[in-house]
Formats: structure tokens, sequence, C-alpha cells
């Protein structure tokens, strides 16, 4: 909130009357700033140019369709996102608008979750890293971001009314850590709350998440803006810290704010607040204004295709088949390699502004015969399209398959019931591999899919998840090696959808989604669980090999120091992802066996060496500690693992930390182990046992040989005077008194 005064003669009326807006879009215009509009977002700007709705139905202006958040998480490369940004104000200052909504930074929970493509990761790190670096650079050319769903909206399912029933350290941790790090690091000029209940209270309603937490903690100084129609109650929503309810249109909302302050149910410094904080974002999408370029369309293709280049996982490569040799005759299958399936359905939908037909773009680089047939998915009779396209394969070099997820399969407003790749696509596969083993499959898929059979099948992978409108180019540059693939995976793919870690809690029942898996989301889950996957978090190869050097880590002031020699050994010149991974096997909570904390990609000449340098912050050495509310370090030993993906470690080394302090507040419901843990109550009570318990236990202990102390670590202090035995509830009060601030 800032603490700018308003400008003078704001009446009531029109201080509540900035806080929705005029129309679907717009701001309304007070204090002689000009409306602003908010538009879609994220990958491409969504301008509607007549009929307007949040799902993508009406038509809206031409725009470059950037990888969607599918296929950008792959990336793991936050300098070519903050691009990606910067370009995208430049697109959305050319349509009038001023706020981009987006990036989506909620976490991957399960696979079938509906808008998993407009998400970077199943991991907070990575997708904290890639939204801040999103609204870095959308802002630096001055346009604001709204960082969005707030807070764990993980599925489509009932997606108004569900409630997202978390523990404290999955918030924390997981949920609400890639929000936390893209409002301190980058300071988003909105964030948009979401649909959905948050343990009992609507996202728009609740004050612990959108003031107490949102501002108060992280010091959020923009404007919260609602989901379009998340609000139901205007009045809680503004006194729980809702600034800007969209869309606008409906004025007599706005009276319910005046009469609740007329009625004192409201506080009018509620609604000042709110007034300023929308006065604000006014103010700095006018100041924006400034920073707006020119657009280029041409550059923004070109740059499209160099991110989906980045995007494009190499997830399996038996034999060195790709690069391909240009000269080898190839059969291209699958209808996708001429209509891409490059991004999903629903608010993020771009019309996009020009669209590279991989098909297309592999004959242009290729020097021998391509021969093409659909194979699948088109109008004709089944058998008869896997036959043709077993011929056209068998008489060729090499097949290159374009499988996937259909575009009816991904959309904002539902979720998949599985994670299957359509069994006719599989069919058509099997056909083909039997006549010609040298197979390249190409995916394109938003949400993850069950890759067990076409990794056994298939001899190289490519994955790209969703690319783009210049992903069909980009495809033919990796393909023919143009561009030496280095995306990784930023979410884990299961042998089978039994295997997720929300199963069986997805996605809930009767409106309630109980996130039963707590901390263990992901790879988090597989790694405890020891439960084999198909490709694991961070996976992706390269034409060339890496090898890495010895690990060191040092502390430099408060965080860790991590440092490495990596070595390009093949070659070829190739990018690598180096990514960090931290354990603390002996921790005295709950841990996943080990979370990402940093990742750095590095372009390596062939042969040639480079040190690499990744910081990890304390912050992100922190647990949240429920028992006192707050981010704790613990002190002692932690292993580093600096690895090519999450399985693939190539070394590792174990630093001490300085822990923070961790002093439990003492009652009642204490444990006697707890007790003598403290720093001044332990030794104190330990005086009093010697009194008043020791000649019993001694006693016990003689005649059973029990040692009473282990068993008695687990007694709460309030109970020890039910024993008897000399300890009488007088004492404890005594006690209690003493010790408790
Ligand atoms: C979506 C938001 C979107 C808004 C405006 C909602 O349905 O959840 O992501 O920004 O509509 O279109």
């Amino acid at each position: 909130m800032t603490n700018d005064p308003l400008p003078d003669g704001l009446t009531l009326r029109q201080k509540a009357s900035l806080s929705s807006g005029a129309s679907f879009w717009r701001t309304k215009t007070v204090a002689g700033l000009p409306a602003a509009i908010l538009t879609d977002g994220p990958h491409g700007v969504r301008a509607q140019v007549g009929a307007e709705d949040h799902i993508g139905i009406s038509p809206s202006a031409p725009a470059t369709c950037f990888p969607p958040a599918a296929g950008l998480g792959q990336s793991w490369d936050p300098q070519l996102v903050e691009r990606v940004g910067a370009a995208l104000a430049d697109e959305a200052r050319a349509n009038g608008a001023g706020v981009l909504l987006g990036p989506g930074v909620n976490i991957k929970r399960d696979p079938r979750a509906g808008r998993n493509f407009e998400y970077y990761s199943e991991d907070p790190h990575l997708s904290g890293v890639l939204g801040a670096a999103w609204v870095r650079g959308l802002q630096s050319h001055g346009v604001g971001a709204s960082v969005k769903h707030f807070a764990a909206n993980n599925a489509e399912h009932d997606r108004m009314r569900s409630d997202s029933q978390v523990d404290a350290r999955a918030l924390r941790e997981i949920y609400l850590k890639s929000f936390e790090r893209v409002v301190t690091e980058s300071r988003p000029w909105t964030v948009m709350c979401s649909y959905n209940k948050v343990n009992g209270v609507y996202a728009s309603e609740n004050r612990w998440l959108l003031t107490e937490i949102l501002r108060g903690q992280w010091g959020f100084d923009g404007a919260v803006v609602s989901d379009w129609g998340a609000v139901g109650d205007r009045v809680s929503a503004m006194a729980a810290g809702l600034d800007l309810a969209m869309p606008g249109g409906d004025l007599t909302l706005d009276e319910t704010v005046v009469a609740a302050v007329e009625a004192g149910k409201l506080d009018e410094v509620t609604v000042d607040a709110a007034a300023r904080n929308v006065l604000t974002m006014l103010q700095r999408i006018a100041d924006g204004a400034a920073s707006a370029r020119p657009v280029d369309l041409d550059a923004h293709h070109a740059l499209a295709r160099q991110i989906a280049g980045r995007c494009i996982a190499l997830l399996k490569n038996q034999d060195g088949l790709l690069p391909l040799d240009p000269s080898r005759a190839l059969a291209v299958i699958g209808p996708f390699a001429v209509q891409p399936r490059y991004q999903g359905g629903g608010s993020s939908h771009v019309n996009a502004a020009r669209l590279d037909i991989p098909l297309e773009q592999i004959r242009k680089q290729a020097l021998g015969d391509v021969s093409y047939a659909p194979g699948f998915g088109v109008d004709g009779d089944a058998d008869r399209l896997r036959d043709d396209a077993a011929a056209i394969a068998a008489d060729a070099d090499v097949a290159v398959m374009f499988l996937g997820l259909p575009d009816r399969e991904e959309s904002e407003g539902f979720d998949r019931g599985h994670i299957d790749l359509p069994e006719q696509q599989l069919n058509v596969l099997r056909a083909v591999v039997a006549v010609q083993p040298r197979t390249v499959v190409v995916l394109s898929h938003g949400g993850a899919v069950r890759l067990a059979e076409v990794d056994r099948l298939a001899q190289s992978i490519l994955d790209g998840g969703l690319l783009g409108q210049a992903g069909g180019g980009a495809i033919a540059d990796v393909l023919f090696g143009a561009v030496n693939p280095s995306g990784r995976l930023a979410e884990t793919v299961p042998v089978r959808l039994e295997d997720v870690p929300s199963f069986l809690n997805f996605p809930g029942e009767n409106s309630q989604v109980l996130y039963g898996e707590s901390i263990y989301v992901g790879y988090r889950w597989y790694d405890a669980r020891k439960i084999d996957v198909t490709y694991c978090f961070g996976h992706g190869l390269s034409y060339t090999t890496f090898s890495y050097g010895t690990v060191r880590a040092e502390s430099d002031r408060d965080d860790l120091v991590v440092t490495l020699p990596v070595t390009n050994t093949g070659d070829r010149d190739g990018r690598e992802i180096i990514q960090v991974y931290v354990s603390k096997p002996d921790s005295r909570v709950r841990r996943a066996p080990k979370e990402l904390k940093a990742f750095q990609a590095i372009d390596l000449a062939a042969g040639a060496t480079a040190e690499v340098t990744l910081r990890i912050t304390r912050n992100d050495l922190a647990y949240w500690e429920e028992r006192v509310d707050g981010w704790i370090v613990e002190g002692g030993a932690y292993t580093i693992h600096v690895g090519s993906s999450s399985k693939d470690i190539r070394g590792a080394t174990v630093v001490d930390i300085n822990g923070d302090t961790l002093t439990l507040p003492l009652t009642e419901d204490s444990t006697i182990a707890e007790v003598m843990a403290h720093s001044t109550a332990g030794p104190l009570f330990a005086s009093l046992a010697a009194q008043n318990i020791a000649p019993v236990a001694d006693a016990l202990d003689n005649e059973f040989g029990v040692d009473i102390a282990r068993v008695a670590a687990s007694i709460p202090l309030g109970h020890i005077a039910a024993f008897g035995g000399g300890f009488s509830r007088e004492t404890l009060d005594r006690f209690l008194e003493q010790v408790c601030e």
C-alpha cells in the first residue's frame, strides 16, 4: 500500500468506483489519469477487437505467439524469458494495454490439471525464477504484470468454488514460494487473486493471503486485481485487501461498497487504500508509456524461434540418430507436421501473427526427399491411413513422427481425466517402427503425457511442450542440428498416472481438494517414494557431452556459492543447464530427498572448459517451521548435488551451515524432550526433575531395566502431575510461570 495522499476532493463514491473496472478490460478515468486496459497474456497479447470474453472465443488482434509456459519452462533460461517479457510489453502497448495478465506461476501439482500448459513447472524455484524474469522484462518496457493465479489454484474442476486444503509447509514452500520470489524480486505492478478458496476462504476475500502475506510479509506495493468474475462479495473482498474487481461495468456493485461504509460495516480507510493502490497502478501505466518501443514483428518472430529452440528437450537419442543428415530421405508423419499444435485454449489463446509449418521448415533444410503422410487424425479409414504412413516410412531412411495432444484436450476450464496419448497415434507409431526402426518422435502437448511406450519404440524423442508460432522452424533447427538442444523437463514424466503424488486427491470431491501429498510434489515425491519415472525432472540431452569437475561450496556472507568447472567433451558446440539440488538427510523435519535451489545455463564451444558459479541464498535454504510460523535455516551439514538433471548427479560436496536459533514457545503441551532442549527452561527443569522425579525414575529403572528418561521424553508437561511421583500441579504451574514469556 502506498502512502501517497489521495487527490483532493475525491468523494467516497468516486473512491469506491475506482475499485472496479469500467468495462471488460478497462479501468475507470478518475483524478485526471487516463483509464488503462488490462489484457491477456501471458505468451502473447490477446487484445480483443470486438466482443469481449475471458475464455478466448471472440477474435483478437494478431500478435506474436511466443512459446506458452509449457514450452518456456523447458528453456530454464531467465535471460531469454526476460527478452520475451520485453517484446510482449511492446506489443501490449501497441495494442493500447498497460497491464498484461501474466505470468502464471502456479505449480503443476497434477499432470491432469487443465491449465498446466500456462504454468512453468512442478518446482517452485524454477517457476519463480522464470516468472520473475518475465516480469522484469515486461515492466522494463513500461507495461505492468499481473502475477496469477494467487493462490493454490491447481485444477480447473469446480474452479470457482473449490477449496484447496493445503498445510502450512506445502503452502509456503511449494505453492506460495514462486509468487514470493516474483513479488519480492521483480515488484510486479499487480497480482491477480484466483477463483478458488484457500483453506476455507475465497482467495478474493482472504485477508491473510492478500494483506498479511502479500503486503505485510512480502512488501507488495501494487494493486491486487481479481481474476475475472472471482469476486462474489465486493465488501468482504475489499476488506481483505482486493483493490480492483474485474471485469467491470456493474455500478450497483460499487454502491454496495458505499453503503457498507455508510452503515459502518467497512472502514473508509480501506476504500482509500484500495483507491490509492489503483491510482498508483494507473500512474505507473501512464509513466510507462515513455518506455514503449515500436514493434518489429519480424524481430519478434525471430526471437520466438530462438526461444522455441531453447525449449526443446531431447529426451532420447539412441545411437546418435539426431541430428539428421540432411541428405537422407525422410518420411514425415502426423497432422501436427502441417497443422502444428502450438498453444492451449482459453483466455491465453493468441491470434498468432504468423505460423511456421514444421513440414515446410523441414523441407527448407533437407537436401534429400521428404515425403508426408498424416497417419491419423484426419478423415479417412484409420487402417488405410496407418498403412500409408508405414509405407512411406519403409521407403525413407528415417521417419519423423509428430505425436501429441489435440487442441480439444487442453484448455482453461477443464482438466484431463488421463495422461495418455491417443491410442490411434500409438497404433501408427507401432506400425511405423515395425518397418522403420530409425524413427524420431516429436511431441506437442501442454500437460505431461505418458511416454513409456514411445520411449520403448522410438530411437529419438524431441519434446517441445508447446512452442508458439515459430515452433515449426525451431523443430527443424534441432532436427538438423542448427540448434543443439538444451531444453530440460520442467515436469516429471511418470510411468503411470497412478504413480503421481496427487493421484488419489485430484480433482477433489464436494468442492474440497485435499493436498494430501503436502510438500512432496513432482520429483520430491518420486524421489522420496523411490518410484521409477520415464523421464525425470530436469532431464534433457545434447548432441554433445559435458563433464563436470570437482564441486566446491563455500559461504559468502549469507549466501552459499557453488563453483565447478564444466567441459564440453564432444565435438560440437553446446549449451548445458547445470542444476544444483540440496539435501539435508538428517533434518529434524520431513524433507524431500533433494530440492532444486539454483541452475545456470552455459554455452561451451567444443572442447572448451569454463568455471561455473551458482549462488544459493540463505533464504532458499530455509524451511517453513509451523511451530513458530516462520522460516528457519536448520544448522549442520547440507549436501550440495550438482547435475545435469535431478537424477544425473555428477558431483557433490558437503557444507556446514550455521543454523537459526529455533526457540519454541513452551506451554503445558510441550513435551519433556522439548523442555529439555530449551536453552533456559531445560536446565531449570532438569534440576526440578532431579528433586521430584529422579527417585521414582531410578526405582523403576532398577526394577524393570527401562530407560525412563527415554520413555518419558514424549510426555507433555501438563500430564506429568497426573502420574503422581512428586511433580505436583503446583510445581508445574510455578515452573510454567517462570519459563513462559
Ligand atoms: C482467467 C485469467 C484471465 C482472465 C481474463 C480468467 O478466466 O483465469 O487467467 O487472465 O480470465 O481473461
